[in-house]
C-alpha cells in the first residue's frame, strides 16, 4: 500500500530547513509541507508553556494539510514540547533523540559535547538521551544563544569576524573539556558548520540533528508501508513572516530558487 500524503516538517523559523534537505536526500519522492514560524523566532529565549503553546498551534496547522507523519524540525521544539508530541494523531519524530543515539554510537571517549538553544540546554533532553545508552559519559552542554539571531542574519561565513569570534566564546571551553563528539543541537546550527567544524578540529564528529532524524524517518516510512507512489516530488512552503534570509536559505538549500510568491503566509492564530 502506497501513501501520497505528505511529510509535515515544521521549525521556529529556516533551521528546520537543514532537516528538510536530509529528508529529502533519502526521500526523494515525497512531498513535503514546511512550515516555518518565522514571526515568531526565537523559540529558544521563552517559557516552556510558551514553547508548548507554539508547537501545538504548529502541529495543528500541518495536521490541517493531511500530513502522513510529522517532523518537528526544532531542537528546542523536541527538547520542551512534550504535549505536542504526545497528542499528535499522525507519527511524531523530534530530532533529539535520534542525534543522541548517533552520537552515542560514534563516541569513543564517551565525552560528547551539546550546543543548543537556552531552553533545550536547560532540558537537558539531549544529556538524559546520551545517558540511556552510556551512563558514564561526560556531557558538556552549551548554550549558544546568539547562533539562532546570526543564522536568521544570513551571518554564517567564518570569514566573517563577528561569527568566528562569537562561536570560538562559545566552543573553546568545550573543546578544551576534550570532547571527540559534539552535538549541533539545533537545526539552525547545520548552517554555521564550517566555522563549528573549523574551530573544533578534524578529529571532532559533528553530529547533525537533520541527518540522525531523516534516517530514522526514512527507516519508518519503509517498515510501515507508508512510502508515495509519486515519482516526483511536490514541497510547500508556509511561514508567518516572509522574510528575506527565509527565501534566501530556502533557495540555498533546496539547490533552486524558491520564489518569494512560492512561500504562503499563514496567520497561525486564526486556524
Ligand atoms: N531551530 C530551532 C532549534 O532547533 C531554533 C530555536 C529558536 O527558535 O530559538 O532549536
Amino acid at each position: 500500500m502506497a501513501d501520497n500524503r505528505p511529510i509535515g516538517v515544521f521549525d521556529s523559523g529556516l533551521g528546520g530547513l537543514t532537516v528538510m534537505k536530509e529528508l529529502i536526500k533519502l526521500l526523494p519522492n515525497e512531498d513535503i509541507v514546511y512550515f516555518g514560524d518565522t514571526g515568531r523566532v526565537p523559540y529558544g529565549t521563552r517559557s516552556s508553556a510558551t514553547i508548548e503553546k507554539y508547537a501545538l498551534q504548529d502541529q495543528k496547522l500541518l495536521l490541517k494539510h493531511d500530513v502522513k507523519l510529522i517532523v518537528a524540525a526544532c531542537g528546542t521544539v523536541s527538547s520542551v514540547a512534550k504535549n505536542a508530541a504526545r497528542q499528535s494523531t499522525v507519527p511524531y519524530f523530534g530530532v533529539v533523540e535520534h542525534a543522541a543515539r548517533q552520537a552515542a554510537k560514534v563516541t569513543k571517549n564517551q565525552k560528547i559535547g551539546v550546543i543548543g538553544t537556552a531552553a533545550t540546554i536547560k532540558s537537558g533532553a539531549h544529556e538524559d538521551h546520551i545517558k540511556e545508552i552510556l551512563p558514564n559519559a561526560t556531557v558538556i552542554a552549551q548554550c549558544c544563544s546568539l547562533f539562532v539571531p546570526l543564522v536568521e542574519e544570513g551571518w554564517v561565513s567564518k570569514d566573517n569576524l563577528a561569527v568566528y569570534d562569537t562561536a570560538k566564546r562559545y566552543l573553546e571551553p568545550i573543546k578544551q573539556a576534550g570532547v571527540d563528539t559534539l552535538i549541533l543541537g539545533c537545526t539552525h546550527y547545520p548552517l554555521l558548520k564550517d566555522v563549528i567544524a573549523s574551530i573544533m578540529g578534524e578529529d571532532v564528529t559533528l553530529i547533525n540533528m537533520g541527518e540522525a532524524t531523516a534516517l530514522a524517518v526514512a527507516e519508518y516510512i519503509k517498515s510501515n508501508s507508508l512510502s508515495t507512489a509519486k515519482q516526483t516530488a511536490d514541497y510547500r512552503f508556509m511561514v508567518t513572516d516572509k522574510t528575506a534570509s527565509f527565501t534566501k536559505t530556502a533557495s540555498m538549500l533546496m539547490g533552486q530558487n524558491v520564489e518569494s510568491e512560492n512561500i504562503e503566509l499563514v496567520d497561525i492564530d486564526k486556524l
